[in-house]
């Protein structure tokens, strides 16, 4: 390689820091063969044991620095904060940024030439790429793959939508506790990432047709053998990456996102994606808005039959062709000459890609929706928009208006929801406010407000929701997100009282309070903001820099200013 590598400055150097850095490296056990001359390729690893989806990735780990050995490379591997979505409260939302700032922060600071990104688990992969975009060292991204399909009693279990489904039915006295505790055990029976198409899938699909994996890499299961040879040949190429200077902004583009975008719409996918390509489109220097995502709305199908928009999980998506075949369905609505990690176009990489299940990924003339995956709405109660996934919703609330049911935050609604008296009809439009980026702080997945008691026993399973909140990609019902701007900064919904009419239009996509302007003017005099939940540390930081959902929510500071300069070096 004629270009000095970075990782030169503390290796090479002929100083007495020089002498330490080789001293320290040697004192790790590696020896002066395995690491002179060669790039330094950091594997960050997001493995805990408290992040079950990732528990396989120490062995995925050593499959990547087993390419990166064969290719040449100097492996290091290097733990960074894991988000395990079932165990960090309120939300692993409020870690995604402090993810980024530590894997911007960590290839920064050590010797360091490229990066392998082991992540899956929701917003690991929003909370990588964003780091590994700011610092822009050649990187490429590993997924962790999609677990197992659950299996009971000879039905599939889709994570998230049957838990939330067989949570109805045991409230409802349908499943026994017996029977719900014997589906609790079936439910996640391998590592790896939900195998709906929530979250996880959705921005792991993203990252492949954003050009961050190697082609095919997303949709592999965790537990096939052929997940670890995609990481053996992920180390591999990270090596000739460096070699290549090949960089996150030489791979992101306008034309990546737009086929993003154009992917979340044919997938089906989580509504959580629209925040986080917003946000890494902000870090790449590109402009990205919802305005995008309704364009693409209107024009693409919905052609992934996956839960919870549709009926199968990852392992039927992968035998069918997986993302590969889903794009090859959707070529001519993408821009084939975007640049992939793999050195060449986006087109070359999908080229002979083919779809084995018309069921499961369904052609063009018999979608799954015609249009309109997901849909942005505007309107008096979000003037800078909010999302809508109208194919995980009932048609028959999308034109909907009723009177509102306001919860000041989640234990006024968890105190309540249940109650025999809560006055609520199928008609309601419940409204949960102070759950924003701000408001907790960090957007819990508490929009999908679980459907009242009182009408689950009526055999009701759907009702119009509204909030700032966010929702798990795995989840499905009328359910408008990301209410911007948010209730604790004023915002509309901070406005509304029970019984004021809203009004849902999403064919014209309108969200409106049907209050006069001058009893608004009133309500907004009178607004008291509420009080900081957190005096100090990192809620506190957090909660002073967000920004709001349609600007990604990321922090204010690390979208100011220039790249940061390499570190000195004493
Ligand atoms: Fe980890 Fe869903 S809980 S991907």
């Amino acid at each position: 390689m004629s270009r000095p590598l970075r990782s030169a400055r503390w290796f090479e150097a002929a100083t007495r820091m020089g002498h330490t850095h080789r001293q320290r490296i040697l004192q790790a056990g590696f020896s002066r063969g395995d690491w002179k001359g060669k790039p330094v390729i950091a594997v960050l690893s997001t493995w805990s044991e408290l992040n079950p989806c990732h528990i396989h990735l120490r062995e995925r780990a050593e499959d990547v620095k087993r390419g990166i050995w064969q290719a040449g490379g100097f492996p290091v591997e290097v733990p960074v904060m894991s988000l395990g979505e079932p165990f960090m409260k309120p939300t692993t939302m409020l870690y995604r940024n402090l993810l980024a700032i530590e894997t911007e922060e960590v290839l920064r600071c050590h010797p360091v030439d490229g990066a392998v990104l082991l992540g899956g688990c929701d917003k690991t992969t929003p909370g990588l790429l964003l780091g590994a975009i700011s610092m822009n060292l050649p990187a490429i991204y590993v997924p962790a793959g999609p677990m197992l399909t659950g299996r009971w009693r000879g039905k599939a279990l889709g994570s998230g939508t049957d838990t939330a489904k067989a949570f109805n039915d045991w409230k409802a006295g349908v499943l026994s506790d017996a029977e719900f505790h014997e589906m609790e055990e079936a439910g996640a029976r391998s590592p790896g990432t939900c195998m709906t198409m929530g979250t996880a899938s959705t921005m792991t699909s993203l990252a492949e047709v954003l050009g961050m994996t190697l082609s095919g890499a997303s949709s592999i299961p965790a537990p096939d053998s052929r997940h670890r040879h995609m990481a053996v040949e992920s180390g591999r190429r990270a090596v000739a990456m460096v070699a290549e200077d090949l960089k996150p902004t030489d791979i992101l583009s306008s034309a990546s996102f737009a086929n993003a975008i154009v992917t979340l719409m044919a997938l089906g996918g989580s509504t959580n994606a629209v925040i986080h390509l917003v946000a890494m489109a902000r870090r790449a220097g590109l402009p990205l808005s919802l305005e995008d995502f309704d364009a693409a709305s209107g024009r693409v199908p919905v052609l992934a039959d996956m839960r919870p928009s549709g009926r199968f999980l990852m392992e039927d998506f992968f035998e069918a062709g997986g993302l590969r075949g889903l794009l090859s369905r959707i070529d001519d609505l993408l821009d084939l000459s975007a640049r992939t990690v793999e050195g060449r176009s986006l087109g070359q990489a999908i080229a002979g890609a083919r779809v084995w299940n018309d069921e499961v990924i369904r052609p063009r003339e018999n979608p799954l929706q015609a249009s309109g995956g997901l849909v942005v709405v505007r309107g008096n109660l979000c003037p800078d928009g909010a999302v809508l996934k109208v194919s995980a919703a009932s048609p028959h609330l999308l034109r909907h208006t009723g009177p509102a049911l306001v919860f000041e935050g989640w234990a006024d609604f968890a105190s309540r929801v249940d109650r025999d008296d809560l006055p609520v009809t199928p008609a309601t439009v419940m409204i949960l406010r102070n759950c924003g980026p701000r408001g907790v702080p960090g957007m819990p997945e508490w929009g999908m407000m679980q459907v009242p008691a009182k009408l689950l026993k009526q055999g009701l399973r759907d009702i119009l929701r509204i909030s700032d909140a966010r929702m798990s990609g795995t989840h499905f019902g009328t359910v408008v997100l990301h209410a911007a701007p948010e209730a604790a900064i004023g915002g509309p919904l901070a406005l509304v009282r029970d019984g004021d009419l809203v009004s849902l239009d999403a064919a014209a996509r309108r969200l409106d309070l049907l209050v006069d302007e001058a009893e608004l003017a009133r309500r907004r005099a009178a607004w008291v903001p509420p009080e900081p939940k957190h005096a100090r540390g990192w809620a506190r930081l957090y909660a002073e820099q967000v920004l709001q959902a349609d600007a990604g929510a990321d922090l204010e500071v690390l979208l100011a200013g220039p790249r940061n300069p390499e570190p000195e070096i004493n």
